[in-house]
């Protein structure tokens, strides 16, 4: 179908579905175990309601917003998502691209099918940020040089990613190798693995074809520490640290403590820790039970983002901005970068709209009191 036949984020993931082979929708759309933190991420939202406000002259609705000091025409950026080449021959490039036309940021993964130097040079300016995400590989050496390469290349913020000191148990995307249909996820990968031993870099994190499926990824860190990690992060670059992966309202005040610029709440969109708390969960105990630390740092979160309200109800309860993660692969494969820009302006659309009816003019009219936990409602 047109693609201005798409209204919202799940019309253009039903056409992707369509479009990719079953293993690598499995890929993208799987979650750990039985996907119940995948499921309840999304299904969250529907706990949390609104408590609208009138009369307040919204004519003029801005959603833009800063970002770790960068302008950021929506409150909402790509997160970090490997093997781009599996939703278009252009890969991530593509979501640079259309992230560059609309203003949004975005932050490419260690595993991506494009490589930081070409995402640079893919930019609409030299002015657009693009942030880089961290696998950290236990040789030192080695993570620092990617760290560094990064930085040079004009990077604007590493984040390090926390919730994966071993590889999810995800069945879906298990069960899916033994379809022999087609074997692109699989020819994707052993490309990688080529060039990534050209590069230095050891495993894909995402794709773990030989079925050992949770083991610990080769040459990443599984012991990293709150002590030794983030102090050697910051004697390794300028760059501002953001983790990836906070579940729980202790680890946010730890990273308060630690001195990082920001954190993402985020189970890696059930991926990862089956049963983790669905993220939109975690953001309101953290606002209910430590609200100082949203002073302290930044705070982000992703998984299961799909709609305006979703994005709100976030920020009402304290979010800097949201991140979406499968939504850019399923838009790339079905429509390439077009399809990406109409994924971000479906996004633009609807917050402007439930902006004006929740009464808010700009980001910071947005207030914990608007949003309503009710229990009764849950499913
Ligand atoms: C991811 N995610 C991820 N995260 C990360 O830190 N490094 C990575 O390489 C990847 N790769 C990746 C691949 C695929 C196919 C998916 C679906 C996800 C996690 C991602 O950054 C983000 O946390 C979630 O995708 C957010 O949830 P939604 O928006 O996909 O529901």
């Amino acid at each position: 179908p047109p693609l201005n036949q798409m209204l919202n984020l799940r019309d253009i993931e039903r056409v992707a579905e369509n479009v990719v082979s079953r293993k690598t929708f499995a890929f993208w759309s799987g979650g750990s175990e039985d996907e119940i933190t995948l499921q309840q991420n999304s299904k969250a939202f529907s706990r949390f309601f609104f408590v609208p406000r009138v009369l307040r002259r919204i004519q003029h609705c801005d959603p833009s917003t800063i970002i770790l000091g960068y302008h950021s025409s929506l409150p909402v950026y790509a997160s970090a998502t490997s093997l781009g080449k599996l939703a278009h021959p252009k890969a991530e490039t593509n979501i640079t691209r259309a992230c560059g036309r609309l203003g949004i940021i975005q932050m490419s993964s260690t595993h991506a099918s494009s490589s930081p130097s070409e995402l640079i040079s893919s930019r609409i300016d030299s002015s657009q940020p693009l942030w880089f995400q961290l696998y950290k590989k236990a040789d030192n050496q080695v993570a620092a040089t990617l760290i560094r390469h990064a930085e040079n290349l004009g990077v604007k913020a590493l984040c390090l990613t926390v919730d994966a000191a071993s590889h999810g148990n995800r069945e879906r995307d298990l069960r899916a190798q033994f379809i022999s249909e087609d074997d692109e996820v699989r020819k994707e990968v052993e490309e990688m693995e080529e060039s990534s031993a050209k590069e230095d870099m050891i495993d894909d994190e995402d794709v773990n074809h030989d079925g050992t499926s949770g083991a610990l990824l080769k040459g990443d860190d599984a012991d990293m520490t709150w002590e030794e990690t983030i102090p050697w992060l910051r004697s390794v670059t300028k760059m501002p640290i953001i983790l990836k992966g906070i579940q729980c309202v202790e680890d946010a005040v730890l990273a308060a403590e630690s001195g990082v610029d920001g954190i993402i709440i985020s189970n890696h969109g059930g991926r990862q820790m089956e049963y983790s708390l669905p993220s939109i969960e975690v953001l309101n105990l953290l606002r209910k039970q430590r609200p100082d630390v949203f002073q302290r740092l930044e705070v982000y979160v992703d998984g299961g983002f799909r709609r305006g309200t979703d994005v709100l109800k976030a920020l009402c309860l304290g979010a800097r901005a949201v991140g979406l993660g499968r939504p850019f692969l399923y838009a790339n494969a079905a429509y390439g970068e077009n399809g990406i820009v109409k994924t971000i302006r479906i996004l633009e659309r609807e917050l402007i709209t439930d902006m004006r009816l929740l009464g808010a003019s700009c980001i910071s009219d947005l207030r914990p009191e608007m949003v309503e936990r009710v229990d009764v409602l849950a499913q």
